[in-house]
């Protein structure tokens, strides 16, 4: 199937800020969440058919403490408390890939952070 990308830095973040200085990120560059519960990024997707969809979360997490976040799609949770283990370094970036029913058309995405480690650092979401 073909794949579409969004960019984590053209997505609409909360608590969060658009950032280059670890590489290995596509487009250019990547949101390093706030360290706290509730920063977000939040994804515009469109898809041609409504059904299920992996969608595959790239990130990387220098620690070596999970970095949870809630996965909501439309404002209904989707996938809570996905975990987002350490990749090794902030440089190692990893898909973490989750499954959500999507509608026709427009969707919001949304993935918050649950702890006050904030999320890791987010790449792109590939739908
Ligand atoms: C470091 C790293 C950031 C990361 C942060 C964190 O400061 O450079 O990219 O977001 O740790 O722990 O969240
Ligand atoms: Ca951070
Ligand atoms: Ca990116």
């Amino acid at each position: 199937p073909a794949f579409t990308d969004y960019q984590a830095e053209s997505a609409a973040v909360s608590q969060g800020v658009v950032e280059s200085n670890h590489a290995g990120y596509t487009g250019t560059g990547f949101v390093n969440y706030d360290n706290v519960i509730g920063s977000y990024v939040q994804f515009t997707v469109s898809v041609p058919a409504a059904g299920m969809y992996p969608l595959a979360l790239r990130y990387a997490n220098g620690t070596t403490v999970d970095r949870p976040m809630d996965i909501t799609v439309n404002g209904a949770p989707a996938a809570p408390g996905v975990s987002f283990p350490g990749t090794g370094g902030w440089p190692t970036w990893v898909d973490r890939t989750v499954t959500a029913s999507l509608t026709a058309g427009t969707n919001t995405i949304r993935a918050a952070a649950t702890t006050s480690n904030g999320g890791p650092n987010l790449d792109r979401l590939r739908v």
